[in-house]
């Protein structure tokens, strides 16, 4: 006899990589991937916004690529490399592209920073010395209610900077 249609789905174990530790969850498997961030992994970092792949806010890195988590299901992250807000950096030693939002003060409510600094972080990974109007048009898809756009990319310029000085400088220095 087969399930009634209204039955919900199952949850199936599932296995993930999310920010360097391997974890096991049991989820039905068009569960978003945010949820499953949320809800069973207490990654608040990506936040729920619209749900519908349109404002960023529940932006992580998979394979070091920015994706929208409310959109993934969670099955399509098995086996990639899943990285969250809380994979950049702690609260005591924050990566740099946490500390130039943090310095530039570029937040007014705050709920969309989390996804600002993954797409920058995404965009920093890939090309470390972006143009201001690589900046731009990386941000231009995250949406921000407060209008807080002029800080937002003061401090993704920020984050330039700081990831610069944090590189590793080859042999300068050594052997002094
Ligand atoms: S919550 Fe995912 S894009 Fe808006
Ligand atoms: S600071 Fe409020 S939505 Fe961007």
């Amino acid at each position: 006899m087969g399930h009634p249609a209204n039955t919900p789905p199952a949850a199936e174990p599932i296995g993930l990589k999310v920010n360097g530790s391997v974890v096991r969850v049991a989820a039905p498997p068009a569960t978003s991937l945010l949820l499953v961030l949320r809800n069973d992994l207490a990654l608040n970092g990506p936040k729920y916004g619209c749900g519908l792949g349109e404002c960023g806010a529940c932006t992580v890195l998979i394979d070091g690529v920015a994706a929208r988590s409310c959109v993934i299901p969670v099955r399509a992250a098995q086996g990639r490399e899943i990285t969250t807000l809380e994979g950049l950096g702690s609260r005591e030693r924050p990566g740099p592209t946490q500390r130039a939002f943090i310095e530039c003060q570029a937040a007014q409510c705050g709920y969309c920073l989390n996804g600002m600094i993954m797409t920058v972080e995404a965009l920093l990974r890939r090309d470390p010395a972006p143009s201001e109007q690589a900046l731009r048009s990386e941000l231009h898809h995250n949406l921000c209610r407060c209008g807080t756009h002029v800080e937002i990319m003061q401090a993704a310029l920020r984050a330039v900077q700081l990831r610069a000085e944090a590189a590793p400088r080859g042999c300068e220095g050594a052997g002094a």
